[in-house]
């Protein structure tokens, strides 16, 4: 007999504290801080260059070291040429997010500092994955279009900026930029969720960054994940006008279906994203004419907190807001993954700078021990013969 105690069991790991980080906080009463910086004073103000500084590096860079490290990024768009061939190999209709997992995962043989699990070539590999996670997105999407990728001209454009130019060829307008870059600043990091865990899972078994980032980008896409931001478009599409939300929504709930942009592991009194994310889509529907989308997520956020106790989370506002912006629906969480890919990669440099493998316990649930009969003593396998 066993003499093991049994440990503690959480399903799903709820409340488990399964590491250490100095990266992020969120705290469950709707709050949010990335290296003791509350998110709701950078969103507005800062770029997302400067918040995936602060992400890897620790500190808010200054004026220069913004100003190099965007160069940086801007400098490392280009894919290789190899993985611009691959993207055009895979069917029109794969989904952005299985692309984007196989492109970072072929990103990783062009890399020269693959096998270098240092601080330093991390450092340097994650502003390559920042800038190619972008790329891989926009090309990868246009040529799902049958359109050619457009070259790397724009150096003087950010991220957010570039973002909408290799995907429409169009330089955006300032406030086009100020708002994409206020998203990314709110997606670019979230403690321990499930993506950002399989990377540290991954990165722990000295594993590099890449296979990390590849390990994400799989978890990303699920719709309990980063994948709602695109379901969550489509149950708008589907109530079509905030009239019909409550019915809707009570419909649903009888037939015990989970609402897409509802509920959170850590969050019980709103999402701390939320209220940012709900104004943008405001501002947006008032530029674009198109105000029935934001009404829609009220109603179903009225009639959720009376029906469930459930608050929103980012991911209800977030695909009217990508809608608004002109983007298609299939890119919303690979928008998503282009500003978390910062975390991911601090995450990553946090884990290889003091390592322990993550390696849990499970609870066995299986059959109790039983004695064993090999196949050549069974009575059913000796009848075959
Ligand atoms: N719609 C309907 N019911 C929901 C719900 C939702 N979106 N989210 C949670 N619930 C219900 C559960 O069914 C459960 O009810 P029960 O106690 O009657 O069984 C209860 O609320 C507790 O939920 P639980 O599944 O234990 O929460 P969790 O912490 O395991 O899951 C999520 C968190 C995010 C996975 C879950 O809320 C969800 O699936 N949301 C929809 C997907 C989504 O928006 N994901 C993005 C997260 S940022």
């Amino acid at each position: 007999m066993s003499t093991e105690t049994t440990p503690a069991y959480s399903p799903g790991l709820a409340g488990v504290i399964a590491g250490e980080t100095q990266i992020c906080w969120v705290d469950p009463n709707a709050g949010l801080m990335y290296r003791g910086y509350d998110i709701h004073e950078m969103a507005q103000q800062a770029s997302f260059e400067e918040v995936a500084y602060l992400l890897l590096n620790g500190e808010i860079p200054s004026a220069k070291q913004l100003t190099d490290f965007t160069q940086q990024i801007a400098a490392q768009r280009e894919l290789p040429a190899p993985v611009v061939k691959m993207l055009r190999l895979l069917p029109r209709d794969v989904h952005p997010m299985d692309m984007l997992r196989t492109g970072v995962s072929m990103l990783s043989m062009f890399d020269r500092e693959l096998g270098d699990n240092s601080h330093a070539a991390n450092i340097r590999k994650s502003i390559r994955l920042i800038a190619r996670v972008s790329t891989l997105i926009t090309d990868g999407w246009r040529i799902s279009q049958g359109e050619e990728p457009l070259p790397e001209k724009k150096r003087d454009l950010t991220q957010a900026g570039n973002f909408f130019y290799k995907l429409t060829g169009s330089v955006p307008q300032d406030w086009q930029i100020r708002m994409l870059d206020t998203i990314f600043i709110l997606y670019a990091d979230h403690e321990f969720n499930a993506s950002t865990f399989a990377a540290r899972v991954t990165a722990s078994t000295l594993a590099g960054i890449y296979a990390a980032v590849t390990s994400a980008c799989g978890t990303l896409k699920g719709p309990l994940h980063g994948g709602a931001n695109e379901e969550s478009m489509k149950m708008l599409e589907e109530i079509k006008t905030p009239d019909r939300a409550e019915s809707w929504l009570k419909k649903k709930l009888a037939a015990k279906e989970k609402i897409m942009g509802f509920g959170h592991r850590v969050y019980k009194k709103g999402d701390s994203r939320v209220p940012v994310m709900r104004e943008i889509g405001r501002d947006l529907g008032r530029r674009t004419g198109k105000e029935q989308w934001i009404p829609i997520c009220e109603k179903l956020e009225e009639a959720m907190g009376r029906e469930k106790h459930l608050c929103a989370n980012v991911d209800l506002y977030a695909a009217p807001v990508f809608w608004m912006l002109g983007f298609p629906p299939q890119l919303n969480t690979p928008i998503f993954a282009a500003s978390r890919v910062a975390g991911w990669c601090a995450h990553v440099v946090e884990q290889h700078d003091n390592n322990r493998l993550i390696r849990p316990r499970s609870l066995y649930t299986g059959p109790p021990a039983r004695p064993y009969h090999s196949v050549s003593s069974n009575g059913a396998a000796s009848s075959e013969q």
